[in-house]
């Protein structure tokens, strides 16, 4: 490992302080941890966490996945595939710090969470709660004769229901969890009337820590014969709901205006962009899907990088989104008494068990840098997340726009497309801004006029 103090000395930054905190205090707040080298950042994050050589190794390999594991993980295996993985920094969530490992593809989406947690951070940190981890079980049931006296029967077998449901999985109910609540939705039939209208028992389970699905459609699946006998009907579907609106998440932050100042631009005026986008949003389901694409950047790339199934995410947020009538953003946005003030609530049904969260070494490690202890924690984070990332992306949008700052980090990939490694990155990156073109040949034009160093790929510039 590199001596601390010599990387000290080498980018004016104090990792000796920050090093020396490693293992009594892990903190979010890395000032020039972007001005690291790759290896630097690695060996910070080693100290502070305590990683063992294992762990460093998956983090230095990448990320990989054994092909066994993936061979075990989804049919017909042939490789793995990786994302860049980085870590989201100056997040606090009631009072606790978070390093958020966060995978994706898209640039701006690490540095931009980095740096609306900062300004957050700087006005007392987002507060974030989340409710009990119940998840909805779906049985669809036809041919059930008349839905208030099937109704009535479902109800008043409620006990023998939840008795059966829970059979099937004893140790959940051992944990605190499982089946809670039966209720009956009598919905109109889709092809209007003289149709049977849909009749569905939702059976309420806590799923505790786990996401739940197998939980569920066990339970869904395991039910469904005495649904019949009950109602006399014959039953269909039994699966999961992703509208896990029983499973809400919620964050929110104050921001003084004075912190927003930015762009020469006084705070207030940021703080009324932003308003006027939330607005925007909350009119217009056309904006409303952008905006709320804003808020899953962020929270689709931790989902990624803690083995969440993200698809369930995003099923769940849209159709949360839409629940009352029309398409509308997750967040809203509010100035009071001259302060910034945002909130978000969408449905996060996470597991901190489960899933590939025992198998995957990349999931394993992400969760150990989160210092999470609970599913329910994990969806505070995710909640906080999700309106910094909202935050970032209407902070630019109300005032100069997000081009300017993309157009940068845009410039870095074209750059190592075009060849450029190494040093050559940022200086081709910072001449292809300058010149305007952000564009692979204007690129390639650049390095070649360059000095040549280790840092070029030749193979690549052809
Ligand atoms: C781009 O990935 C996300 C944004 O479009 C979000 C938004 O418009 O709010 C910038």
């Amino acid at each position: 490992m590199h001596d601390p103090n010599t990387a000290r000395r080498k980018d004016g930054l104090d990792l000796a302080a920050l090093a020396a905190e490693g293992g009594s205090k892990v903190t979010s707040r890395l000032p020039g941890f972007h001005k690291l080298t790759f290896e630097q950042r690695v060996e910070l994050i080693a100290r502070m966490h305590q990683l063992t050589a294992d762990e460093l190794e998956v983090l230095r390999a990448s990320y990989s996945l054994p092909n066994e594991i993936a061979n075990q993980m989804i049919e017909n295996a042939v490789g793995t595939f990786s994302l860049p993985l980085g870590l989201g920094l100056n997040l606090t969530v009631n009072g606790k710090d978070y390093l958020v490992p966060m995978a994706v593809e898209e640039p701006s989406v690490v540095a931009a969470v980095s740096f609306a947690s900062k300004i957050v951070r700087e006005a007392g940190g987002f507060e974030a709660e989340a409710d009990e981890p119940l998840m909805i079980g779906q049985v669809q049931v036809t041919h059930y004769g008349d839905p208030t006296a099937a109704s009535h029967a479902i109800l008043a077998h409620r006990e023998q229901i939840l008795a059966l449901a829970n059979s099937f999985h004893p140790a959940m109910q051992r944990r605190g969890g499982g089946a809670r609540e039966v209720e009956v939705r009598v919905l109109p039939a889709p092809e209007g009337a003289g149709g049977e209208p849909l009749f569905v028992v939702h059976l309420l389970i806590d799923t505790q820590d786990a996401m739940g699905a197998n939980l569920i459609n066990t339970m869904a699946e395991g039910i469904a014969p005495m649904i019949e006998q009950i109602t006399g009907g014959k039953v269909y579907l039994r699966i999961l709901s992703n509208l896990a609106d029983r499973r809400l998440a919620r964050a929110s932050c104050r921001i003084p205006a004075a912190l927003l100042a930015d762009f020469d631009m006084p705070g207030a005026e940021i703080a009324e962009g932003i308003r006027q986008a939330s607005r925007f949003a909350q009119a217009d389901p056309y904006r409303a899907a952008t905006h709320n694409k804003g808020v899953m950047n962020g929270i689709d790339a931790v989902a990624i990088a803690t083995g969440q199934d993200w698809r369930a995410i995003e099923a769940g947020a849209h159709a949360y989104a839409c629940s009352g009538g029309q398409y509308r953003p997750l967040s809203q946005w509010t100035v009071e008494l001259g302060d910034l003030i945002g909130r978000i609530e969408l449905p996060l049904a996470l597991g901190t068990v489960g899933g590939p969260t025992k198998i995957h070494p990349g999931v394993q490690l992400a969760f150990k840098m989160l210092r999470i202890s609970s599913a329910k924690e994990l969806a505070t984070v995710f909640a906080a997340v999700g309106l910094a990332q909202n935050f970032a992306a209407l902070r630019a949008l109300g005032s100069v726009g997000v081009q300017q700052g993309h157009m940068a980090l845009h410039a870095r990939c074209v750059a190592v497309t075009a060849g450029a490694r190494g040093h050559h990155v940022e200086k081709v990156a910072s001449l292809l801004v300058k010149a305007g073109s952000v564009k692979v040949d204007k690129a390639r034009e650049i390095l070649a006029s360059l000095p040549s160093e280790e840092g070029h790929a030749a193979d690549d510039r052809r």
